[in-house]
């Protein structure tokens, strides 16, 4: 065929295809009575809507074979990443300690937090995927909450920090980390506090104090753009951040960086200083190692996002965070005594 036809031929198909979405999505949601879904019946029905990849088998352990919820039940939606996934589960688990409804989480959250972290106490959905569904209503927010035969359906992305953080010691406890990754945790920090007394001069055997810093930059600097008309943290901050614990704890402090950018890490806030060091590799250490990472520190710096926050919550300890208005980790820094925010 001459590059002409083919040209036309493919601007046809494109029309068609334009008209075929067009259709769909305007036309036939007018018409009335149009086929619609048949609701869900059994708890499985729902497990895969709640899901953006494909379920895989679940094995249900024996103790769970009879089981089926006796009221409605709290599960939530799969979105993001780990820190996302984190939310999610935490909210979950703790909208059921305030309403004394059954938890779940639909398996591809358990599957990405299975990774990280041992034996969490909220079971999966295909736990209880042959159960049947006959709830009064589904509810999207725990305020409207009115009934036990409702259930509850988070959406995803669900942050709900003001009920998580009112049992903080308790969801620490949720998350432990698999014995590997806290295992390898502690080696890394452990080679940097050799290495900061090695340097310092100070005394070997002293016991080091960790400042975790977790520093996102690639995907966020047009998010924040576009979300808030902000800019990403310069290097000013992390480096105003760590002299900061520098004169709290003197020499024998170590600071480790995990990022998304490890190369805009190295140039900018390691310089000469022989304390900072940047154990994020990128494509071959996982968010799963780095969080273990930021959670065995003492003290945290972090400047937005999810995964940074867990971090810091884990750490238990100091948090200095970037000032960056109507992010949930404004909100949080209210509520965990040590975090303050800094520009
Ligand atoms: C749900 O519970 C409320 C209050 O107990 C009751 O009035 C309502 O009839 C129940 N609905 C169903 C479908 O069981
Ligand atoms: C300590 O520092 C010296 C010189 O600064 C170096 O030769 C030595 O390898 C260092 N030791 C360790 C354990 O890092
Ligand atoms: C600081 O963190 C290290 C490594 O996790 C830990 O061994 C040490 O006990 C912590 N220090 C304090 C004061 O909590
Ligand atoms: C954070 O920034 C806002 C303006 O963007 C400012 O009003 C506020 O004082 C800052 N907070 C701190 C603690 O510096």
């Amino acid at each position: 065929m001459s590059r002409p036809h083919q040209n036309l031929l493919v601007l046809s198909f494109f029309c068609a295809a334009c008209v075929v979405v067009c259709v769909h999505l305007f036309v036939f949601p007018l018409y009335e009575g149009a086929p619609r879904k048949r609701p869900p019946k059994f708890l499985g029905d729902y497990e895969q809507s709640l899901c953006t990849t494909n379920l895989k088998p679940v094995a249900v352990p024996a103790a769970w074979r009879g089981h089926c919820p006796r009221d409605g039940i709290v599960t939530v939606s799969q979105g993001g990443r780990l820190g996302n996934q984190m939310w999610e589960y935490a909210s979950v688990w703790a909208v059921a300690r305030r309403t004394g409804l059954e938890p779940y989480v639909p398996r591809c959250i358990r599957r990405v937090l299975d990774e990280v972290f041992e034996d969490l106490s909220v079971p999966p959905l295909g736990y209880v995927a042959h159960c049947p569904a006959n709830w009064a209503g589904v509810i999207k927010a725990p305020e409207y909450w009115a009934y036990t035969n409702q259930s509850i359906l988070l959406p995803k992305f669900a942050v709900l920090p003001e009920l998580v953080l009112s049992w903080a010691d308790d969801i620490r406890l949720e998350f432990k980390f698999k014995r590997k990754l806290a295992e390898t945790s502690q080696r890394v920090l452990q080679m940097a506090a050799g290495r900061v007394a090695n340097g310092s001069g100070a005394d070997a055997a002293a016991p080091a104090t960790f400042v975790g810093i977790h520093v996102r930059r690639t995907d966020y600097q047009n998010y924040l753009w576009r979300t808030r008309r902000a800019f990403l943290a310069d290097a000013g901050y992390f480096l105003s951040a760590m002299d900061y614990f520098r004169s709290k704890y003197g020499a024998n402090v170590a600071f480790l960086v995990v990022s998304d950018d490890p190369t805009w890490c190295r140039h900018h806030l390691v310089g000469d200083h022989t304390d900072v060091f940047v154990v994020s590799k990128a494509g071959v250490t996982s968010p799963g190692q780095d969080l273990a990472i930021m959670a065995a520190c003492n003290h945290s710096i972090i400047d937005y996002g999810t995964f940074g926050v867990w971090g810091a919550i884990l750490a238990r300890g100091e948090t200095i965070l970037y000032n960056i208005s109507r992010h949930s980790s404004t909100r949080i820094s209210q509520l965990l005594p040590g975090w303050h925010v800094m520009n």
